[in-house]
């Protein structure tokens, strides 16, 4: 398997400090909780909620990944629930990266079945022309065409997620 460069640490650093500074100027005077997708947006989300200039919350939500496929098997169910009460709060969903768009849909018709006042989406790749449902997240890292990249969080098998910068993993 062949892995190239797609996005070096300068590029994710300053992408990423934008956002943070974007979403602070966008969010202020709000009770803002950053809801990170468990495993691949850890990286992201850490990285945005310290270039973030507001107060923010953290939690968690785990919902059912592709298995060991590059390919989604379209069946989404929540492995782990927020702890944290969601309502009136303005929740900021934090993505790795969106594919289908069926996590992200999932995910944002749960939080707000939970009684958010806004729900906001932060991803950090989109492939848009990958979609197989409609989902537009507010804001948006990058947007790469639909590749299977690796790094910064995101994994091939869990392997990978713990190289610094992104990669396209091809074949
Ligand atoms: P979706 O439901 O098809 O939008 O899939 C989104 C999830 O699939 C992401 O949160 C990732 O965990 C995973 N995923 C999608 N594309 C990639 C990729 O290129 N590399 C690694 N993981 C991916
Ligand atoms: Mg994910």
């Amino acid at each position: 398997m062949a892995q190239t460069t797609l996005f070096s640490r300068t590029q994710i650093d300053q992408r990423v400090a934008e956002m943070g500074k974007q979403i602070s100027a966008d969010l202020a005077g709000n009770e803002v909780i950053a809801l990170c997708v468990l495993k691949g947006a850890v990286f992201f989300c850490t990285d945005l909620v310290r270039s973030m200039s507001i107060d923010v919350a953290m939690d968690f939500i785990q919902i059912s990944s592709y298995g060991n496929q590059k390919y989604s098997s379209g069946v989404v169910t929540i492995l782990k629930e927020p702890q944290l009460d969601m309502k009136g709060k303005h929740v900021l969903i934090v993505e790795d990266i969106i594919d289908s768009g069926l996590s992200m849909r999932e995910v944002f018709n749960y939080i707000e079945s939970r009684g958010a006042a806004k729900v906001k989406t932060a991803t950090f790749l989109d492939k848009p022309k990958a979609r197989k449902v409609p989902f537009h997240a507010d804001y948006v890292g990058f947007s790469i065409e639909p590749q299977f990249v690796i790094g910064y969080g995101l994994d091939f098998a869990e392997k990978y997620r713990n190289i610094p910068e992104v990669q396209v993993l091809s074949d």
